[in-house]
């Protein structure tokens, strides 16, 4: 089979919705790639994963070992690695270089970066140079130091047509889609009418070409989920009782029993 291509991404605005999740591992990557358009390696899997209480301590390294991981244990969707915190901001040629790199260790298929206008000439200078790049408006986790936590963007409409710019110089530079995270329905909807990419929507309304959301969070492996998550299972319940009568079962000696022995 051959993978989803970006631009086959590209042209599915206004058609059937997008699906997406986040995947940090081969094992739940395999799952998702069944059902997914595109998956994403996030740089949430700093928080999720490795316990760190933002997005900003994220390395290079660790986003190419997970990336690696999950193009590994995939084979349908295209895989879509998010450039972590410092490693894009400087310059477009550091960003190159780092895209690059990430590009080269992984094979995944594109990368992802945060920011609207500002980040537009990066955008521009990586997709003129080979790397196709998912845009990430509204609530960018990277920026959560200055904006003071995570807030849901445009409650006040007089900040919508600074959304909208940042959505136009994202499409207009050459990204394939754009993510647009923790935002109104209506700014979602202006948007999504505004560009010609695909919209992702996270936590941004049904208004949106796609949808992705953080796979731990809709399994129910985190103990709290914001508003926007819809929870599809329980994992984390069923984890906890599935090593809770293990540790039962080692003590009893109830396990290893004559069908787990060697004779
Ligand atoms: O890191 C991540 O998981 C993301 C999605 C929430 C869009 O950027
Ligand atoms: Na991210």
């Amino acid at each position: 089979v051959r993978r989803v291509t970006v631009p086959q991404i590209a042209r599915r605005k206004g058609g059937e919705p997008i699906v997406s999740l986040t995947s940090y591992h081969a094992h739940t990557a395999a799952i998702v790639d069944r059902y997914a358009d595109f998956i994403l390696v996030g740089d949430s899997l700093g928080m999720v994963m490795h316990g760190m209480e933002s997005t900003v301590g994220v390395s290079l390294e660790l986003m190419i070992m997970h990336g690696r991981a999950v193009v590994r244990g995939t084979k349908k969707a295209l895989i879509v690695v998010d450039m972590p915190f410092g490693t894009y901001e400087e310059s477009p040629a550091v960003a190159f270089r780092n895209a690059a790199q990430i590009m080269k260790e992984t094979q995944c298929g594109a990368v992802k970066l945060e920011g609207g206008a500002r980040m537009a000439e990066t955008i521009r200078f990586l997709t003129e140079r080979g790397i196709p790049v998912m845009a990430h408006i509204g609530l960018t986790p990277q920026s959560s130091h200055v904006m003071g936590g995570f807030k849901t963007q445009g409650r006040d409409e007089e900040t919508w047509e600074s959304h909208l710019e940042d959505a136009r110089a994202v499409a207009e530079a050459g990204a394939f889609a754009v993510v647009l995270e923790g935002m109104v329905e209506p700014l979602a909807a202006k948007i999504t009418k505004a560009v010609e990419i695909p919209t992702i929507g996270i936590g941004a309304s049904a208004e949106c070409d796609g949808q992705i959301l953080v796979l731990e969070d809709m399994l129910g492996l985190n103990p709290w989920t914001p508003k926007f998550v819809k929870v599809y299972g329980q994992l984390g319940p069923m984890i906890e009782d599935s090593v809770k009568r293990y540790a039962e079962d080692v003590k009893s000696r109830a396990f290893p029993t004559e069908d787990e022995i060697y004779r």
